[in-house]
């Protein structure tokens, strides 16, 4: 059976770090608060002349260099992001154009923090429709430009950088096993964005009105974050015909380690096997997980043949796992 392997991955992060210790001084919060309810210690900020693609290409050219490929080899570049470079066109094109992918047919995906999910999950049959294709999905973000730095219940959460894998087309058990998506348009005014679009078009008024930021429903989002996290794991289980001890590694976006914790115990998951990174970089809403990826491989925290559980949730309300065996 042909399945897509992941053959590389690579991240990126500004080299800017935001303590919270440096956001006590920005607005009414404190370190204690912040790490006791989230998680999260510090995030990485891009510089005012940086892009989405600058990032997302400097995850590139890290994975392509692990994956021994050139440029010119990929097929796709597909790219999760809710901060684009611009509305259009897609930064998955910018990202062409900077890394020299002339061969590759380049779009973005957006679903929220899953997108990064979404965008595997078109990867995978792209190369299931021709296995000597090579694939490359990213998820990149520079939340820190579409945060309003005012507002204490959502500017302590987000971060930017970008991750990326490569997947090809390959004979035997390693690769990806399965994905699911999911999505719940009627719960949008949890977490949005208005101004900008098509319903509110930029003008001062929006700008003066601060339409250009997140607004987000923290509370109301914890407790559907909860639930669509443990409920697409254990779709995912389901459709493997897995238990839980039989994963080796659960990489879940990373938003808040509380909600990962809650969704944890819901479905008696050993937290012991999730890995966290949220401390170091807040949450890169559709970068955390291939960034998370890049890391355990990198690190050696996973090996040829182990098990891993990807689940995210993000605004739409979007949610959705994917099991890879490594
Ligand atoms: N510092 C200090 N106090 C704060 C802060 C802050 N940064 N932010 C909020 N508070 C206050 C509130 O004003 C409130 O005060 P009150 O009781 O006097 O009204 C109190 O803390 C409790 O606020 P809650 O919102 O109930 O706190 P909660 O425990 O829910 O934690 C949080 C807030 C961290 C935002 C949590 O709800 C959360 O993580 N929600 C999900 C958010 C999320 O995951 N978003 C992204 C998902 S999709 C994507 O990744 C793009």
């Amino acid at each position: 059976m042909i399945r897509s392997r992941i053959i590389a991955t690579g991240s990126y992060a500004p080299p800017k770090v935001l303590t919270n210790f440096d956001l006590e001084k920005m607005v009414e919060t404190s370190d204690e608060w912040i790490i006791s309810r989230s998680g999260i210690r510090e995030r990485r900020i891009a510089e005012k002349n940086t892009s989405t693609s600058d990032l997302g290409t400097q995850a590139a050219l890290r994975a392509l260099e692990m994956a021994g490929l050139a440029p010119e080899d990929l097929d796709f570049i597909i790219t999760g992001t809710n901060s684009p470079d611009m509305f259009f066109p897609c930064t998955g094109c910018f990202i062409q154009a900077k890394i020299g992918a002339k061969k590759a047919a380049a779009f973005d995906v957006s679903a929220g923090c899953t997108s990064f999910i979404h965008a595997l999950s078109l990867a995978d049959k792209f190369i299931k429709e021709d296995p000597s294709r090579k694939v490359m999905v990213l998820g990149a973000e520079i939340m820190s430009k579409v945060t309003d730095w005012t507002d204490r219940g959502t500017c302590v959460l987000f971060g930017d950088g970008a991750g990326a894998i490569i997947l090809a087309g390959e004979e035997g058990e390693r690769g990806i096993l399965s994905t699911h998506l999911h999505s719940d348009g009627a719960l949008w005014e949890l977490l949005y964005m208005p101004g900008g679009g098509s319903a509110n078009p930029s003008s001062h008024e929006t700008v003066d009105k601060g339409m250009h930021y997140i607004k987000m429903a923290g509370n109301q989002l914890f407790k559907v974050a909860v639930r669509a996290l443990a409920d697409v794991s254990q779709e995912a289980l389901k459709y493997n015909r897995l238990k839980s001890q039989d994963i080796d590694i659960m990489i879940p976006h990373q938003a808040n380690t509380r909600i990962i914790e809650a969704a944890a115990k819901l479905i008696s998951f050993p937290m012991e096997k999730v890995f966290l990174n949220i401390e170091k970089y807040g949450n890169t809403s559709s970068a955390t997980i291939p960034i998370a990826m890049d890391e355990v491989q990198r690190e050696g925290k996973v090996k040829a043949g182990d098990l891993m559980l990807l689940c995210s949730f993000g605004t739409g309300v979007t949610w959705g796992s994917a099991v890879i065996r490594w």
